[in-house]
C-alpha cells in the first residue's frame, strides 16, 4: 500500500471516530452508525457486559469515557499489576485507561494514545472530572507512537489495530516502547475467511472494524518479524453473536471473529 492510500484510510477513520467521540453515542461494538441497527436503548455499558466486563467495572469509569467501541476485554488477559505502566493503543473516551488506572495503582501509570483529537479532548476531560493524575492521554498514532523506547510494561488495546493501515509498523512501535519482558494483551478482529472485494474496498466496512482485519497467520508473521515471542492469538467462536449483530444480514461474522493477541519481548 502507498503511503497516499495509507494517509487517506488514516484520515477516514480519524473522521469517524471524531464523529463518535462529538456524538457520544454507544456504538455497536466497533461498526460505524451508519451500518449499525443495534436498537438506540442498548447502552455502552451493555455492549461493555456482553464482551466481559464486569457491573463493576462499567460503573467504575467517568461517564462518558465508556463509548461500547470495543470487540473484547484486554483487561482480562493482561494481569495487571500495581505499579505498572501501561499504554493503550487507540484509546478513545478511555475507557480501558480508567479502568488499568485502578488495577495500577497511585505507584503506576496508564498513557493512552489515540490519533483522534476529538476522543483525546474527551478523555482528558473524563480524568480530569475523576480527578486522576496517573493517566495521560497522548495525540498521536500508533505507527509513530510518542512514547520514549523501553518504559512500559504492559500494552492493551480493544479492537483499533485492524484499522491500521501499516499493522508491522504498529507492532514494531509497540516492541520499540515495550521494556525487556514486557506484554501484549490485546483484543482485535481477526479475519477468518477472505473478504468479498465489494466489502474489502469499502471505507464503511474498514471504519467499521471489519475490512482491515488480517488473518491470524499474517499477525503470527508480522509479530515474529517484529521480534515478539511467546505469540498467542486465539480467535473467540462466541464472538460471532454480537459481530452478527454489528450488521445484521451481511454476514461479516463469517469473515471476522473477535480475538485475543498476546506475545513478549524477549528480556536479551
Ligand atoms: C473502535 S475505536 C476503540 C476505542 C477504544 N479502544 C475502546 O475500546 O473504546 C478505535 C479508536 O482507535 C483510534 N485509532 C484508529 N487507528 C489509529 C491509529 N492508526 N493511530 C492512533 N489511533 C487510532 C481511533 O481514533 C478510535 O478512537
Amino acid at each position: 500500500m502507498d503511503k497516499q492510500k495509507n494517509d487517506e484510510i488514516r484520515s477516514a477513520v480519524r473522521e469517524n471516530y471524531g464523529k463518535v467521540a462529538a456524538s457520544g453515542r454507544a456504538g455497536c461494538g466497533c461498526s460505524t452508525s451508519s451500518c449499525c441497527v443495534t436498537p438506540n436503548d442498548v447502552t455502552s455499558a451493555d455492549i461493555s457486559l456482553g464482551l466481559g466486563y464486569s457491573c463493576e467495572d462499567v460503573t467504575a469509569v467517568p461517564e462518558g469515557a465508556n463509548l461500547g467501541l470495543g470487540c473484547g476485554n484486554p483487561q482480562a488477559i493482561a494481569s495487571l499489576q500495581p505499579g505498572e505502566t501501561v499504554l493503550d493503543l487507540g484509546s478513545g473516551g478511555g475507557f480501558d485507561c480508567f479502568l488499568a488506572v485502578r488495577a495500577v495503582g497511585d505507584k503506576g501509570l496508564v498513557i493512552g494514545v489515540d490519533m483522534t483529537p476529538e476522543m483525546i479532548t474527551k478523555s482528558r476531560r473524563n480524568a480530569e472530572k475523576a480527578s486522576l493524575w496517573n493517566v495521560d492521554f497522548r495525540l498521536g498514532e500508533l505507527e509513530n507512537l510518542p512514547v520514549a523506547d523501553g518504559i512500559i510494561d504492559v500494552i492493551i488495546s480493544n479492537c483499533v489495530i485492524n484499522l491500521s493501515p501499516e499493522k508491522e509498523r504498529v507492532f514494531s512501535e509497540a516492541f520499540r516502547v515495550l521494556k525487556p519482558g514486557g506484554r501484549l494483551a490485546i483484543s482485535d478482529v481477526v479475519a477468518t475467511a477472505e473478504l468479498p472485494e465489494d466489502i474489502k474496498k469499502d471505507m464503511a466496512f474498514h471504519t467499521g472494524c471489519i475490512a482491515g482485519a488480517s488473518s491470524v497467520e499474517e499477525l503470527q508473521s508480522m509479530l515474529q518479524r517484529t521480534g515478539f515471542e511467546n505469540i498467542q492469538i486465539k480467535p473467540k467462536e462466541e464472538s460471532r453473536t454480537f459481530i452478527r449483530n454489528w450488521m445484521p444480514g451481511s454476514k461479516i461474522e463469517d469473515y471476522v471473529l473477535s480475538a485475543t493477541i498476546e506475545g513478549v519481548k524477549p528480556r536479551v
